[in-house]
């Protein structure tokens, strides 16, 4: 089984980048399933309805979310029109949306959690080894990937050692730099952080001149997106059709220049 992972989606520059050649990244990498963060898809800050349908119809299985999971109020009544996303599990109001999705795919039950850290995040809800530990109790699935939204490297690798004989990937998000630290132990995959889908010559995807006026004169902007040409990153995680365990993890980076 060859599942798919894009990072956070930002912006208008991300959506189109992914929606143009998401079906290209498929075919190349042979992908069965896809998953997509979108947690920035909607003019850098959370997502809406009709986001959801286009990522869907370019080809995602599931969207995972974020910590701007409720950022666009649009998406706070529509959920239920999004029935393949879901939001992090330790994330108030608990009570709209889901925290994990299960799939069938070529046979095989795929569970796909979304967590946040806490570290460095100040809009956690509980910490997300006491989350997915509750989850595992109700999860019943052949492969069950993370997207663990979080700040922290040493988050992140505490949650994978803890969790890496009980799952199959954990997958952070959230930074927007992809990491290079991708790795398969105990048949689980992990990397630090898919990075993005998004402005590539921009900071994290907002506009650069902004961000410096911001960060170097203490300017009150608005971090409008960048709408500079998208780098699409990712991972492609491999899995043993035998074991459902995981055999590899290649990590995938497109920037603008290289798409075709
Ligand atoms: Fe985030
Ligand atoms: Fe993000």
């Amino acid at each position: 089984m060859n599942i798919l992972f894009l990072g956070d989606v930002v912006a208008r520059s991300g959506r189109d980048a992914v929606i143009s050649y998401l079906p290209q990244i498929k075919k190349q990498y042979s992908a069965d399933f896809t998953i997509i963060n979108g947690e920035n898809s909607a003019h850098g800050k959370g997502i809406t309805s009709k986001i959801y349908r286009q990522l869907k119809e370019a080809g995602a299985d599931v969207i995972t979310l974020g910590n701007h999971t409720f950022s666009k109020s649009e998406i706070i009544g529509n959920f239920s029109q999004c029935p393949d996303m879901i939001r992090p599990a330790n994330l108030e109001p608990a009570d709209i949306g889901k925290p994990y999705i299960i799939r069938e795919c070529r046979g095989r039950r795929i569970a796909v959690v979304n967590l946040l850290g806490t570290v460095f995040m100040d809009i956690a809800a509980g910490d997300p080894v006491t989350a997915m530990n509750s989850l595992l109790q109700e999860i019943d699935a052949d492969i069950i990937i993370v997207d663990l939204h979080a700040e922290a490297t040493s988050e992140k690798q505490v949650f994978y050692h803890i969790f890496r004989s009980r799952v199959t990937a954990v997958i952070g998000t959230h930074t927007h730099v992809q990491t290079a630290d991708e790795q398969v132990t105990d048949g689980c995959a992990y990397i630090t952080d898919a990075g993005m889908c998004g402005p590539f010559d921009s900071i994290l995807g907002r506009d650069t001149d902004e961000v410096i006026r911001r960060m170097v004169y203490r300017e009150q902007t608005r971090f409008t997106p960048s709408d500079k040409p998208a780098v699409i990153c990712g991972i492609l995680i491999r899995t043993d059709d035998a074991t459902n365990r995981c055999i590899s993890a290649e990590r995938i980076q497109i920037r603008p220049e290289m798409r075709v």
